[in-house]
Formats: structure tokens, sequence, C-alpha cells
């Protein structure tokens, strides 16, 4: 496990690493209605699918919270409100939407609750969310460590770890557990251009617990990997497409295509909350473009000309064709395709 908490609730409040000042401080900063939560997701103090859906479920539950003593017209407006806004946040990640839809169900289920009792409701289905993902990352681990033999040099895309979702991770999940279970794993992180979650984050939280990783460049991968020194690739997952098509951090498709130019296993780890069953295939995946000074430089510096034309898209699409295996809290499904998703589910 981790040893640090990415959301917590304290006094009342959610709490959430400010994830944009990592690695220089580790600080949390407090929420306490459904816009803080939904500027929070927007501006990047929180990121990574799964969190974003705890996240996303915290935001509803606080803004009932914050509306308990409201008349019901007033309390039911600021839910749907709530629900509106946190929904507006990010398009990607389809663990965003899941998760209110879960909370949506629950509200459904309360109706002719006092509001009082609905607040709190809400509030234990966002603690239970919370509890659940750290639980499926646990068994998502111990499926996928399986995959990694002893000594493997795994190479990451982005962060996919305790700091991605309520604790434990998904894609470094797997090297948590392989590594509990007593294999030898080291990590080579690519830093993820343009904002660096590979280099500021999962770097970060790596060392947090002792785990060898060794930094490199995202143009560096397919000269190392050439050379043999890449034994695995194993990433996660912002939505995956019903025939197993996989949108994930931008630069993931050309690991994925680097990969499979040498040979190399590459593994995506990801809940069902992730399996988007709805979208055919990746092509109707909705992909988030953001600011261009995320390009154009970083951390108030500025290294591109004044006026450049710049396109910033923040995720790529895999197709499942590169995919060597799909882990999930259900087990590892080898070359994933339509039939093999749907089995998945009940
Ligand atoms: O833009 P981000 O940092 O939210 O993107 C995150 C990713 O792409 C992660 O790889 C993905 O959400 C999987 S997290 C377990």
């Amino acid at each position: 496990m981790a040893s640090f908490e990415t959301l917590r609730w304290r006094n009342g409040r959610l709490e959430m690493i400010d994830q944009r000042a990592l690695p220089a401080q580790c600080t949390y900063l407090p929420f306490d209605s459904a816009q803080a939560v939904a500027d929070g997701i927007r501006t990047m103090v929180v990121r990574g699918a799964p969190a974003i859906g705890c996240a996303a479920a915290y935001g509803v539950a606080l803004e009932a919270r914050r509306l308990k003593d409201a008349a019901p017209e007033v309390f039911r407006a600021g839910l749907e409100r709530a629900f509106e806004a946190l929904a507006q946040s990010r398009p990607t990640a389809v663990n965003l939407f899941w998760a209110l839809g879960r909370l949506r169900e629950k509200l459904a289920g309360l109706d002719g609750a006092d509001q009082d009792a609905v607040a709190s409701a809400l509030l234990e289905e966002a603690h239970a969310m919370r509890e659940e993902d750290v639980r499926l990352n646990r068994l998502m681990g111990g499926h996928g460590a399986a995959l990694l033999p002893d000594g493997a040099r795994v190479l990451t895309h982005c962060n996919a770890g305790a700091l991605a979702t309520a604790g434990h991770g998904t894609a470094l999940g797997v090297i948590r557990s392989a590594i509990t279970g007593g294999k030898k794993v080291s990590v080579y992180a690519n830093e993820t251009r343009p904002f660096l979650q590979g280099a500021r984050l999962t770097v970060w939280e790596l060392a947090q617990d002792g785990i060898p990783v060794t930094l490199i460049a995202d143009v560096s991968a397919g000269h190392l990997m050439r050379r043999g020194e890449i034994d695995a690739v194993i990433v996660g997952a912002d939505r995956v497409a019903a025939n197993g098509d996989v949108a994930n951090k931008i630069g993931t498709y050309s690991v994925a295509v680097l990969a499979q130019r040498h040979g190399i296993p590459f593994y995506v780890a990801c809940p069902l909350s992730t399996i988007d069953l709805s979208i055919a295939s990746g092509a109707d995946i909705p992909i988030e473009e953001r600011g261009i000074e995320e390009v154009t430089g970083y951390g108030g510096t500025r290294w591109a000309p004044e006026g450049v034309s710049v396109r910033n898209p923040v995720f790529d699409v895999t197709p499942a064709a590169l995919v060597t295996a799909l882990v999930t809290e259900k087990g590892v499904v080898t070359a994933p395709d339509r039939d093999k998703i749907r089995r998945l589910f009940p």
C-alpha cells in the first residue's frame, strides 16, 4: 500500500493532495462543495481516472451536505447543478461518469427519505467507492503480478499509481503487488510530456515506497527497447471501448507501437469501471484537448515563440490489437476483443 492518501475525509471536508505542486510539496487542499471539486478536477489538483471518479462522488455528497437544510426544491436543483458541474469537468476518463451514474442510482433509491438521510447516504456511498477502489486495485495487482517475471524491467507511461486512484494504483499496483510477492521489479518511467505526470508523480510515488525507478525522456523508450533493456510495458487507462481499444495518456499509442515492433508485452491495467460498453471502438472516445500553455512552456517558463500554432490533445487511443493483455479485478484477459470484454460483465 502506498504511504500517502490521495483523497481523504477530514473534519467534514474532502482533502486532496495538490498534485500540481508535487514533487516540490505534498500539501492537502480542502474541498467543501461540488463546484470546488469540479474546479479541482479541471485544474488537475486531482487526476487519474479512478481518482477523478472518487473525487466526483465526494463532490455530490459534499453538495448534499451543504444544502441539506435548504428548501426541497433548492436541495434538488443544487444536486442537479452538482452533477452537471462535475460531468463538465473533464471528458475522457469514463470513471467520472461511472461514479456520477452510481450516485444518481443511489439518489433514486432514496426517494422519500429526508434530506439529512440523503446527505448521509451519499457520503457513505462515496466512502464505499473509495474503499472499493483500493480493494479492486489490490485484486488487479494480484492478477497482474503473475505476468511480470522476476527481475523484470518495466516501462510505464503517465501515472497510474496510488496518486491516480484511491490507493495502490492500477499499473503501478501490479508492480507493487509483484514486489510485495517477492519479485525484484524495477521501473522505467516515461517523463510524459507535456504535463510530466511521469517525471513529477510516478517517480515521486515510487520513491516514497522505495521502488527502484529510472526516469527517461519519452523519446528514449524506443532506444532502450531496441537494446533489450525493457521486458514489459504496463499502463493504466482512462476509457476502454467495447472492442478493447484503450484511451490513455497521450504518448501511450507510440509506446504500444514500439513495444509491438520489439516483441515486448504491452499490458493495460484498469478496473471494470474504466470499460465503456456503450462505446463501440476507440474512434468514438472523446479526446480532451487542454490549454496550449502546457506545450509552449511549463511552470511559468515559456520556450515556444509567441503566436506559434499549437495543438494539445492529452489522450490517444491504442488499438486492441496492440494490447497483449488487459488486467482487471476479474482477472487477466489476453488479446482482448469484444467477446472477451463482454464476458467480464455479469
Ligand atoms: O490527464 P491525467 O493525468 O488525468 O491522465 C491520467 C492517465 O492517463 C492515467 O494513465 C489513467 O487515468 C490511468 S490512472 C489509474
